[in-house]
């Protein structure tokens, strides 16, 4: 008998698990083996969203697809972000429950079911996992850590509503229209994917929480850094003044107030401790400064799109150009307000002005904006 061509279609998914990566190979395997036997004969999938992990965790990821058609893997190349690796594997599903949790497993799996129950009842938007609700704990976090994050659930208030207990959480599970709803406004900054949503959706949302202790991670290493406290800031002035001003503008601005005092550091010991001429100084002076702003800005301003290798002496070259550039445009425009007898207060902080936007805007486009392969 003829083989008859049978298409067998299959409905997508009712919950999507995204799972943010960097460095988490050796933990695949054990999450996409607990949460198979934790959802049971639910309707699943999980998405890996990699940021071009130097351990292959996107290759540990794609062995598991082929065999397994619930496992799904984003590659991200140049990019780097706890946040935007959540949205972006958010908006790549359909499914109309989405959850997010961490890949070593410190968030503990087996809520899952118990979440999407809870969501799946009237008047619940979302549902976050809580270390600070009754019963939940952070496990094995050292006093420093306990401490700042405790801060930064009390910073969160000025964004998020008061009762939610554990803003921070990386653990939670939503409705797919609290994305649909929210996503234009989003910030995507750093590791508050969560505080983020709660503070871009209108109306508030209605959340429950259910409380876990915080696990010990399984393997690798965390990549909370000092960093971290910076993006988080960026987070919340994103939320407060975004709508006026753009928060990397704000980020670019401070990075360029500390190298004014490098500015003088360095004028300080060519020109006083070393005795060259004041020219010399200034010029050494003024490319250090550049230097460093370029250096601070592609950790911090630029974290998300750093520049390595090759391509940093190329980003600070560029940078350094494109600042020579705005030191004239500074002093075009200073001098020009200075000679209409304007007062020399008022024309130096209009060429400052002028210059921080040609440089931040030229930059942007130039230093890091740049299409990479
Ligand atoms: N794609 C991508 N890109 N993933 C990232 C990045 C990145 O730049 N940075 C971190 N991740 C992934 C990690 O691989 C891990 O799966 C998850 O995000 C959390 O990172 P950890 O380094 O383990 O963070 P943590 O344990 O210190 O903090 C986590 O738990 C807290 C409590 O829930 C984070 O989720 C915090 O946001 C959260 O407050
Ligand atoms: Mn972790």
């Amino acid at each position: 008998m003829a083989a008859r061509a049978t298409t067998e279609v299959r409905p997508g998914p009712e919950l999507s698990i995204v799972v943010p990566t960097f460095n988490e190979r050796d933990n695949v395997a054990v999450l996409i083996g607990r949460l198979a036997s934790c959802l049971g004969n639910r309707s699943w999938e999980v998405i890996f969203v990699d940021d071009d992990s130097p351990d292959g965790t996107a290759h540990a990821v794609r062995e598991h697809a082929a065999l397994d058609s619930r496992v799904r893997c984003l590659k991200r190349i140049g990019r780097r972000g706890l946040s935007s690796a959540c949205v972006e594997g958010m908006l790549a599903t359909s499914a109309p429950y989405i959850a997010v949790i961490d890949a070593d497993l410190q968030h503990d799996e087996t809520l899952l079911p118990q979440m999407l129950d809870a969501l799946k009842q009237d008047g619940t938007d979302i549902v976050v996992a809580s270390r600070y609700a009754p019963g939940g704990g952070v496990g094995d976090w050292d006093e420093r850590r306990a401490l700042m994050s405790r801060l930064a659930v009390r910073l969160s208030r000025l964004v998020v509503p008061g009762e939610l207990t554990d803003p921070m959480s990386g653990f939670f599970m939503m409705r797919r229209a609290v994305l649909d709803d929210s996503v234009y406004k989003l910030s995507a900054i750093g590791f508050k994917i969560l505080a983020d949503i709660f503070a871009s959706h209108r109306p508030p949302l209605r959340f429950k929480e259910l409380a876990y202790r915080f696990r010990v991670r399984h393997a690798g290493e965390s990549k909370l850094d000092s960093v971290t406290v910076w993006d988080y800031a960026m987070l919340l002035l994103d939320k407060l003044v975004g709508r006026w001003i753009p928060v990397r503008f704000i980020g670019f601005s401070i990075v360029g107030a500390a190298g004014v005092a490098v500015h003088f550091a360095v004028l300080t010991l060519v020109f006083q401790s070393l005795h060259y001429s004041f020219a010399t100084g200034q010029a050494v002076a003024t490319f250090g400064a550049m230097s460093f702003n370029y250096a601070v800005n592609n950790v911090l301003t630029y974290r998300d799109m750093r520049l390595r290798g090759v391509q940093w002496l190329r980003g600070w070259a560029s940078f350094v150009l494109a600042c020579s550039i705005g030191g004239f445009a500074n002093l075009g425009v200073a001098s020009t307000i200075f000679a209409q007898g304007r007062g020399w207060l008022l024309a130096a902080i209009a060429g400052i002005l002028v210059g921080a936007v040609w440089n931040y805007a030229v930059t942007m486009m130039t230093t890091w904006g740049r299409p990479r392969k």
